[in-house]
């Protein structure tokens, strides 16, 4: 599995990073972006699933699809074929395409890859996560400072006031920042009302080093309640549960208009 999932995502990242440059976006209904990239990207993957894994459930960003009620205990593979649509149109390297499955309720493989920037992050459940082919190691505790980095949301920043005094920086992929949360360089992605596309691959590969999502209150993200494609609960806390305790005290969360 963990093989199937590194080739596509290599071939997948090779197909969108051909269409970097000429790509043309058109804003989706909750105002996000798509191009024909994402979509012949996301059908790409959907073809290989189904030659590979014809039984699973599977869910895109683009095209849909998700869990039924009658294969609630079945996998279900989730897909953002670009995830960072915006930096992908505009010429930037923080995108990345993610595959992640799981299987009552829990992650059990998944990856996200960078092609721009050349990294693919992968995991399969009790065998470790790795870093372009390195194993990354456990999670430590961290303090704050000012040098301390936290992954935080971009456009979503308006609804949160953040008395955080250490760095904070968005690349514009929620994929990436929950991968990168996986690496130990930062203390955290937090990240605003994300769906089942955007996190499964990269939490796959978190949970393999002590990693888990959170809630303000403490309680671990249901992936069960995202698996037809509704948004949590935003923000989610994307690391090391001790570290959520010191992250979210210094966020405040605006009211905001629905949806
Ligand atoms: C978006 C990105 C962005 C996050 C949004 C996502 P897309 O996904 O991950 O960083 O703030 O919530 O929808 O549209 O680039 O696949
Ligand atoms: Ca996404
Ligand atoms: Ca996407």
């Amino acid at each position: 599995m963990i093989d199937f999932i590194e080739k596509t995502l290599k071939d997948a990242g090779a197909l969108a990073l051909s269409f970097m440059n000429n790509a043309i976006g058109e804003q989706k209904q909750d105002r996000s972006l798509v191009s024909e990239a994402d979509l012949e990207v996301e059908r790409f993957i959907i073809s290989r699933l189904k030659t590979s894994f014809p039984n699973d459930n599977v869910i895109g960003e683009e095209l849909g699809g998700g869990e039924t009620q009658s294969s609630r205990r079945s996998r279900l593979w989730a897909i953002d074929p670009i995830d960072g649509t915006n930096p992908f149109l505009n010429g930037l390297p923080t995108w990345g395409v993610s595959v992640g499955v799981m299987e009552d309720g829990k992650p059990i493989a998944g990856g996200f890859h960078m092609p721009v920037v050349d990294e693919m992050f992968l995991a399969l459940k009790g065998k470790g996560a790795t870093r372009n082919g390195k194993a990354l190691p456990n999670l430590q505790d961290m303090e704050i400072n000012n040098q301390t980095v936290m992954l935080g949301p971009s456009s979503r920043k308006r609804f949160y006031k953040l008395d955080y005094p250490g760095k904070s920086i968005a690349y514009g992929s929620a994929s990436a920042h929950v991968a990168y949360a996986a690496t130990g360089g930062v203390i955290a992605a937090l990240v605003d009302r994300p769906q089942i596309w955007d996190i499964l691959g990269p939490l796959a590969v978190l949970q393999e080093v002590g990693g888990g999502a959170y809630h303000p209150d403490g309680h671990s993200l249901d992936l069960q309640k995202l698996v037809n494609g509704e948004k949590a609960e935003g923000p989610v806390f994307f690391g090391l549960k001790e570290n959520a305790g010191k992250i979210f005290p210094l966020i405040e969360v605006y009211p905001r208009p629905k949806p």
